[in-house]
């Protein structure tokens, strides 16, 4: 288990801040206000315009987010085995593509291991998580999400609850981390983190109001009331 991995599974959920929310041409400072705040992941929506709706960013792109913050790089991509070789290269710490993207998710995992990477498979709201189960023994993260790919700001599908006890009633006693993303607002947020997730993700809850440190902060806060304390100011 590496370092990251073992610090997903670690208690409060890990935020991981939605970056291709922010001002793009402004996108180092944006990560920098995260930070000071507690914030270490970078969530980059990698989009093909393929697999979903939108065109985002790829390797290059998670290049230069690697020199401020560990890359959390979600590919919603419809070739996710040579997608995910380029986004290692490129220093991603997380490296998550979608089941329903590939007929060789398990061919994706093995490509993935012994590379250094926290290993995601994430689902999308229509499918099933009895799914997974071959694949649990060769994937580090499940990403549940509550969205409809394509885009930020849309409402959290409240399916939410459910399909992550199914993730955890599935995984038994595997070292599988759960994470949440789309529709995080700072109204939410404590109801999720109540459910015990291992990461949150956040991208338009951080970035359209009046200032990114003050809306992580917010955030982790909110996490903390839910979780009984631990995020003060060093977020993991
Ligand atoms: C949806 C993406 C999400 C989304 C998060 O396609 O995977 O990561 O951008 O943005 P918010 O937090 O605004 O829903
Ligand atoms: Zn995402």
């Amino acid at each position: 288990m590496n370092d990251l991995h073992a610090s997903l599974l670690g208690s409060p959920p890990t935020l991981s801040v939605g970056v291709m929310s922010a001002d793009l041409l402004h996108l180092g400072d944006a990560i920098d206000e995260v930070a000071s705040a507690g914030v270490r992941l970078a969530h980059v929506d990698v989009i093909d315009g393929v697999f979903c709706p939108g065109l985002s960013a790829g390797a290059p792109f998670v290049a230069a987010v690697a020199r401020s913050a560990v890359p959390d790089v979600h590919l919603m991509v419809a070739d996710p085995l040579a997608a995910a070789e380029e986004h290692v290269a490129a220093g991603a710490g997380v490296v998550t593509f979608h089941l329903e993207a590939t007929r060789h998710p398990h061919r994706v995992l093995q490509s993935l291991a012994g590379r250094g990477v926290v290993r995601g498979v994430a689902l999308n709201p229509g499918t099933p998580v009895a799914s997974l189960e071959p694949l649990l023994d060769e994937l580090e993260l499940v990403l549940l999400l509550a969205v409809n790919p394509g885009w930020g700001g849309q409402s959290h599908i409240e399916t939410t609850p459910r399909r992550l006890e199914q993730v955890r009633a599935l995984a038994g006693s595997r070292p599988v981390a759960v994470g949440i993303d789309g529709g995080v607002t700072k109204a939410n947020i404590g109801r999720i983190a109540a459910l015990e997730p291992d990461l949150i993700v956040a991208g338009s809850a951080v970035f359209s109001g009046d200032g990114p440190a003050s809306a992580a902060r917010e955030l982790l806060d909110e996490i903390d009331r839910a979780h009984g304390g631990g995020n003060g100011g060093e977020h993991a």
